[in-house]
């Protein structure tokens, strides 16, 4: 079920009663989009320079991180096409988000192409291309091939939640999906998270803090792209902590998940996370603060 919860920037969002979590920050669901996904990978900036950018939004929620995206880019450059492959296991979540008239105050056509999305699934105009496909994204990302992403907004519920969306191999197929020079967003700095996104061959970076004392973190194949991590961070993900999520076939449960992830945290000679948080009390590398998205 999805219920409407408002948040500190006056926007609302849904607080998902499947996965026990809202789809954004309390701190703010329009101030995350924009801050979290549309800034960090430079949309505005490449609406000036590229012939057409390639957006992939593998959890497409509410649509809000789109929204933001479009705005970046029509703002920067009215005329600048765009193209977006979204994929989304519940088609309930962007029609209640356009009945409920969630949509409404980004500028004009957003709103409308937006809402032409989520009830039929595709949009075909002047100016953007899109298509929401509805299914688990583990499946539905392998009719993707060929697509290559200029930006990435990887935002999932949290990895505690739904690790599914987390793992290696997911980021592996993700990565065959992102252009040469393509940003990967994510708010999230959890080690398991920036383990699995260095094994899928992304290099890792900060963004900045938005609603919260932790970073999210900003990706791509082209390590000249990413501000490299603090060797503080870089021994963060040394620890147990920095074990990722796996899931060999793509088609385990979220509980299975986890408890492979588990186990091989209780088999790993890596220093305990709680060891190392001894040595470093202060440190913004630690995720164990953010529960809220
Ligand atoms: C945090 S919300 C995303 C919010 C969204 N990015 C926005 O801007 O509104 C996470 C989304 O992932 C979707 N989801 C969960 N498991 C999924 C899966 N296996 N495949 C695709 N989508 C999934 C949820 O239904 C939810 O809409």
């Amino acid at each position: 079920m999805l219920e409407l919860q408002p948040t500190a920037d006056g926007s609302f969002t849904f607080f998902s009663t499947e996965f026990s979590q809202s789809f954004h920050s309390s701190s703010g669901a329009k101030e995350e989009a924009i801050g979290k996904f549309a800034i960090p990978t430079q949309l505005a900036d490449r609406a000036l320079t590229y012939p057409k950018i390639n957006i992939f939004d593998p959890c497409y929620g509410l649509g809000y991180n789109c929204a933001a995206a479009l705005q970046a880019i029509w703002s920067a450059n009215p005329q600048c096409p765009v193209e977006i492959m979204a994929l989304e296991i519940n088609p309930e979540v962007a029609t209640a988000a356009i009945e409920q008239q969630l949509l409404a105050d980004w500028p004009a056509p957003i709103p409308a192409l937006l809402a032409e999305l989520a009830a039929t699934g595709k949009v075909q105009s002047n100016l953007l291309t899109a298509q929401l496909q509805i299914g688990d994204a583990r499946q539905t990302i392998k009719t993707l091939q060929g697509f290559q992403a200029d930006a990435i907004f990887l935002d999932p519920f949290s990895p505690a939640v739904c690790p599914e969306l987390w793992t290696v191999e997911f980021l592996q197929l993700v990565a065959n999906c992102c252009a040469p020079q393509g940003l990967l967003a994510t708010y999230s700095c959890a080690g398991a998270v920036r383990s699995a996104l260095l094994l899928a061959g992304f290099a890792v970076g900060d963004t900045s803090p938005i609603g919260r004392k932790a970073p999210g973190s900003i990706a791509s194949l082209d390590p000249d792209l990413i501000p490299p991590l603090s060797t503080d961070i870089q021994g963060y993900l040394q620890t147990r902590a920095g074990i990722p999520y796996r899931d060999p076939d793509l088609i385990d449960t979220a509980d299975r998940i986890r408890l492979r992830r588990t186990w091989e945290q209780q088999e790993s000679n890596l220093e305990s996370t709680s060891q190392w948080r001894k040595r470093h009390p202060n440190s913004l590398a630690d995720p164990a603060l953010p529960v809220d998205k």
